[in-house]
Order: C-alpha cells, then sequence, then structure tokens
C-alpha cells in the first residue's frame, strides 16, 4: 500500500563561538568542574554572544541544513520552530527564519513543549506532511537558555546551553512498511500536574518579565528515566518494532545518567547512542537535533537505519519518534 511518509533529506546545526568550560562557574558559584561532570557529564556549553538572537542561531542551522540536503530555501513550504527562548513575543521566531531565509510564501510557526519541544515539532511536521499541508518542511529546535538562568543558582545554571539544529523533511512516497524510511511513529505526552517542577517565574500575562528558569532537578530525574523508557517502547510498538530493531537512540541531551539509565532501562547498548551532553550541556529544543546533525556530520548514521528519539521537560511534557534515517 503506498503511503506518504515525512522523510529527513538534509540536517544542520549551529553552535555560538563563546565556549564556556566548567571551571568558569568555580569564579563566582560553590560549585566544581567534578560536580558538573560527575552528576550530570556536562564539560562544557556554548552561550551566545551578546545580540545574537535566537533566529540568528537557527538562521545558520537552516542554511547548514539546506546545504546537506541540497537544495534553495525557496524550495522549503513550511516552517516548524520549537523554542522556549524566542527573540520577542511576537511574531513568531520561525517567521522572523522565514525572512531571513528570503523565503516568501508556505507557513511558519513557533512550537512551546520546553525541551521536548523538537519530538512535538517532528510530530507536528510528519502530521502536516502526511496530510498534504506541506511537501517540504524545515523542522527546527534554536534556543537561548543563557538568557533565562539565575546565574546565582548552582543548581540551574551549570546545566543548560545556547545552540540551534534543523532536519528537513520531504513528502516522499513509501509502501506502509517499517522498512519504509522516514517517520514511523510518533508517540507525545503531557502532564500538567507537574508544572511546578521545572517552570521559569516569569511570564507576558503574569509578570511582563522574561523571568530565570527554576527546577527541582531530582524530582524532574525521577519522571525522567521511566517516562522516556517507556515512552520509546511505545513508539517502538506503534512502529511495530521492538528494541533489537534500534541503530541508534538519539535522547535529549540533560543528564549523562538520564541517558545511561533510560538505554539500561531499554536494554538497549550505551554503544548505539548519540551522547553531546559533554560539549553542549542541554539546549532544550535545540539538543535532539544538535546531537542528529553532529552524528551525522560524524558519519555515524547510514541510510536504513533505524532512529529513536526521545525527549522530556517542562510540563511535564515527553515524547518519542521512531525515524528510518
Ligand atoms: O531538560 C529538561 C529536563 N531536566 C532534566 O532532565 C534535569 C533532571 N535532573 C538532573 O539532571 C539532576 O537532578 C541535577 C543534575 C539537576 C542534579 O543532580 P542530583 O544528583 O539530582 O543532585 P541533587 O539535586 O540531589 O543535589 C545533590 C547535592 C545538593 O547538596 P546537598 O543538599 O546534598 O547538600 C545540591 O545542593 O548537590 C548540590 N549541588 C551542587 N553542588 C555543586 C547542586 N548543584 C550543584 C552544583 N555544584 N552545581
Amino acid at each position: 500500500m503506498s503511503v506518504i511518509r515525512a522523510v529527513p533529506i538534509g540536517v544542520g546545526h549551529y553552535l555560538p563561538s563563546r565556549v564556556v568550560e566548567n571551571a568558569e562557574f568555580e569564579k563566582w558559584l560553590d560549585t566544581n568542574d567534578e560536580w558538573i561532570q560527575a552528576r550530570t557529564g556536562i564539560q562544557r556549553r556554548h552561550f551566545a554572544a551578546d545580540g545574537e538572537l535566537t533566529s540568528d542561531l537557527a538562521y545558520a542551522a537552516a542554511l547548514d541544513a539546506i546545504k546537506d540536503a541540497k537544495i534553495e530555501a525557496t524550495d522549503i513550504d513550511a516552517i516548524v520552530l520549537a523554542t522556549s527562548t524566542p527573540d520577542q513575543t511576537f511574531p513568531s521566531t520561525a517567521t522572523k527564519l522565514q525572512a531571513k531565509l528570503g523565503i516568501d510564501n508556505g507557513f511558519a510557526f513557533d512550537l512551546q513543549a520546553v525541551c521536548a519541544g523538537f519530538a512535538y515539532a517532528l510530530t507536528i511536521a510528519n502530521s502536516l506532511i502526511v496530510a498534504g499541508q506541506a511537501k517540504r518542511i524545515l523542522v527546527i529546535g534554536a534556543e537561548t537558555f543563557s538568557r533565562i538562568m539565575d546565574w546565582q543558582d548552582r543548581t540551574t545554571c551549570v546545566l543548560f546551553g545556547d545552540g540551534a539544529g534543523a532536519v528537513i523533511l520531504e513528502a516522499q512516497t513509501g509502501d506502509g512498511t517499517a522498512n519504509d524510511r522516514g517517520i514511523l511513529s510518533c508517540d507525545l505526552n503531557a502532564n500538567g500536574k507537574y508544572n511546578e517542577i521545572l517552570y521559569v517565574d516569569g511570564g507576558v500575562s503574569s509578570t511582563q518579565t522574561t523571568g530565570v528558569l527554576k527546577m527541582q532537578g531530582r524530582e524532574v530525574f525521577k519522571h525522567a528515566v521511566t517516562k522516556l523508557a517507556s515512552s520509546g517502547e511505545y513508539a517502538l510498538e506503534k512502529a511495530g518494532l521492538n528494541v533489537d530493531d534500534v541503530t541508534w537512540v538519539v535522547p535529549h541531551q540533560a543528564n549523562l545518567r538520564i541517558i545511561k539509565n533510560t538505554t539500561q532501562k531499554m536494554g538497549l547498548s550505551m554503544d548505539q547512542v548519540v551522547v553531546t551532553v559533554q560539549d553542549h550541556g542541554n539546549t532544550s529544543a535545540a539538543s535532539i537535533p544538535l546531537a542528529m546533525s553532529v552524528a551525522n556530520k560524524n558519519g555515524q548514521f547510514k541510510r536504513g537505519d533505524l532512529l529513536l528519539t526521545e525527549a522530556i521537560g517542562g510540563g511535564l511534557a515527553w515524547g518519542s519518534i521512531v525515524l528510518r534515517w
């Protein structure tokens, strides 16, 4: 049976040039490189320069993905941009990116699901392609979390970084089996009962300020491993596959211990997992496409490989995608 599949045809990323090593934080906080590495796996992260905006990061990542896909920007007919750190309250960062890319038609919008943003964005983009609403979608995760840090809070400010990653999905015909290339299944979840364990204490309608990130890390950690493992397993089941079929896991890069525990819980090997958290920190919605792009540039992915990606973050919101490269 012939079906439409959303197939990745290009992937790219951008990291701001400023690299901040763990030791930097020792200058003003009661923390150290040893603690940060042991508890999180993070060694360094990138921070955007003054005046460098989320749309600038997204633009650079988009150009990289467009080059990888060997298409023109104007071949893209939709942009779905996941971010919790937009340039402005409105217009959307996606429309700013659209203008920078010189695209005059199609549609563009932002999507906000915090660290699960890219899983949500891929799911929405997949639905749009399958429904015939768009043929080539630029799916972006772009963040400047350095702008919402409390620099006196050692429990959060050492964890996050800035960056952007992009994947271009194209409508292609598949035969409806799990051997097709492209997105094979998606699983999205949210439970707003947990709003208060990870949030920003400001906003347009509440304080008219941007606010800073607040997190009960240990609580989030507990939810992360179980929810990610069960979502990943469910997404595989939906695609008619199981863990033995997985070639690569591209997890949200928040904490190496979460990644290891989830991998172990699912019965997968760390050799199959793309890990970039040591160099990027947690870049929220940007972390999965950043990791995908880095792995692709390293030559890790082969055509036909089965990828499982999973993410969880504020909301709580979480989800998984199964796709064949
Ligand atoms: O991407 C969105 C989703 N977010 C996540 O997935 C993050 C999930 N959570 C985590 O990754 C971990 O919980 C953290 C990395 C945030 C914290 O690690 P932990 O092993 O859960 O540590 P903890 O919060 O239990 O804190 C242990 C100790 C505390 O001291 P006491 O109370 O035992 O005296 C903290 O105050 O470590 C202390 N601590 C620090 N020490 C040095 C917390 N942050 C730091 C720090 N440097 N930066």
